[in-house]
């Protein structure tokens, strides 16, 4: 199973809305999963799965004219899944900083320990901005 996380820049602004519902929709049938982290300003999304889904969904993501400035902070093989078999956890500009970053933890409970502070931090800093 490979997992990917990546970070990027919104271009403009963005309805998260539309992103979300294609991405549960392709990631559903392709069996990724992942977190998807959206502010409005940044993107940081974790993708799961088949090896060759998650590359395929990561081209079409990476060609995705919505953001840019993308850089991928983790690849690697996972024996299991480690973001959980949500099929995209998402925080949206409406909702709760608190709140999410709660959710947060728990969603990554069990992420590795250098990815999970990725996320966590990430997390705290766009709360501030
Ligand atoms: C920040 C961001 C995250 C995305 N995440 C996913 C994803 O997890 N899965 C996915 O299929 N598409 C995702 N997309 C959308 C893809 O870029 C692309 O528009 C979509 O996969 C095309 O699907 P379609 O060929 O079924 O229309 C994302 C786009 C953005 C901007």
């Amino acid at each position: 199973m490979l997992q990917l996380v990546y970070i990027s820049s919104a271009v403009g602004t963005i309805d998260v809305g539309p992103v979300l519902a294609v991405s549960r929709r392709n990631n559903g049938r392709d069996s990724i999963t992942g977190l998807l982290y959206a502010d409005g300003k940044r993107f940081l999304q974790a993708l799961e799965g088949p090896e060759d889904k998650v590359e395929e969904a990561f081209r079409r993501i990476q060609e995705d004219k919505r953001h840019r400035a993308m850089v991928v902070l983790s690849r690697r093989i996972v024996a299991d899944r480690e973001f959980g078999m949500w099929e995209m956890a998402a925080r949206t500009p409406d909702q709760d900083g608190e709140a999410f970053l709660s959710r947060i933890d728990q969603l990554i409970a069990r992420v590795d320990p250098n990815i999970r502070a990725t996320f966590e931090g990430f997390a705290r800093v766009r709360r501030a901005a």
